[in-house]
Formats: C-alpha cells, structure tokens, sequence
C-alpha cells in the first residue's frame, strides 16, 4: 500500500530546530502504534539513526535526537491508518511546528512509493536503515544467539534468498545505498554492531 504525496516541500522553514521533546515523542509513539512488532522497528531504527549520527556524521546531542526522532516516528500512522501513510504522521508535525528537516525525512523514507527524493544526510540514510533493519532483525530471530556472534557473510546470505524476508526489497535496498554513498557491507556491518541492544 503507498500514497503519493504529490508536494516536495513539508513543514515551515521558520520551524527550524523545533522539536518534540522525548516525552512527548514517546506519548506520540505511544498512543499511535499499538503492534509490539512494529513499535520494535521503530525503536531499533531510531537508535541506528541517533548511532550514526553521532559516530558517522559526528553531530551533537541536539541534532543526534533530530536524527533518532524521524526513525522513532518514521512509520507513527502505519498501524492505524496504513491508508493514510506517511501523510497523518506528516500533517501532525507539521501541526505541531516541528523541524521541516525531520519532516522531510520522513517523507522521504520509501521514494518509489511516496514519490519523495531524499536530499538531506538524514533523510538517505533513514531510507538506508529502513528496509535493511528488518532484514537483519528477521535474521537476528532465526539464529539461537541473536546478534551474538552474527556475521556479515550470514546476512549476505539471506539477502540472496529471495524467500528470507520476502517483503523487504533488494532493489530498494541496493537504491538506499547508492543514494547514500555508502557501501552494503559497511551499512551491515554498523546495524549488527548496533541493532542487538534493541531487541
Ligand atoms: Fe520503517
């Protein structure tokens, strides 16, 4: 199911650097997504967002929240009105005066099917983790140690097996990277080293 949002601009240029703070994040969360599976996607790709934020892209608390708050809402309506994705989560923060930053990334975290290019080093690399999180999450769950001890070559694999994961996109996938400039390997690597402590 996808919607275009038929609009390139989101948000307020003037909403520069105005945020929600966790609190309210978390009651957003909270009250919109109610599936435990889906509520895990969203934790775990907004704690790879925050992770290479900080680590790749060196950005301080401020901005590292910036980048942990679009994965922590990027899917927020999906649950609840998944005919309405990413448009309801969109207009409520652009209701709520949030950084037109975060809101384009958001609408930018599935292109082929919102028709919206991601521009920003945020917005790639929320496409980047989005589809590539819940393969390695899947992988996690068949391997009897989890992420202990899970290799690049193992999730290599999987992604060569079309029937593994059947709903993620590898063609969304190798589109991810190329936009973001980074490497597959490298992009596996950074979610396994980081994926495990949300789980
Ligand atoms: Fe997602």
């Amino acid at each position: 199911m996808s919607l275009q949002l038929n609009r390139t601009t989101f948000g307020d240029a003037a909403n520069k650097g105005n945020v929600l703070s966790k609190a309210e994040a978390e009651k957003l969360f909270n009250d919109w997504v109610i599936n435990p599976r889906l509520q895990l996607h969203m934790k775990q790709v907004a704690h790879l967002m925050k992770s290479w934020a900080a680590e790749k892209e060196n950005l301080n608390e401020e901005d590292q929240w910036r980048w942990e708050m679009a994965g922590l809402l990027h899917d927020a309506d999906w649950d609840q009105w998944p005919d309405q994705h990413c448009k309801k989560i969109i207009e409520e923060l652009e209701r709520r005066n949030i950084d037109p930053e975060i809101i384009h990334a958001i609408a930018s975290h599935g292109p082929n099917h919102f028709g919206v290019a991601p521009e920003t080093e945020m917005d790639k690399m929320l496409f980047a983790f989005d589809e590539l999180s819940g393969l390695i999450h899947a992988y996690s769950l068949m391997r009897p140690r989890g992420y202990d001890g899970m290799e690049l070559k193992g999730v290599k694999k999987r992604l060569k097996e079309k029937s593994f994961a059947a709903n993620v996109s590898r063609d969304e996938i190798d589109d991810a990277c190329q936009r973001a400039g980074v490497p597959l390997d490298d992009l596996i690597n950074f979610i396994i080293s980081k994926q495990g402590a949300v789980s």
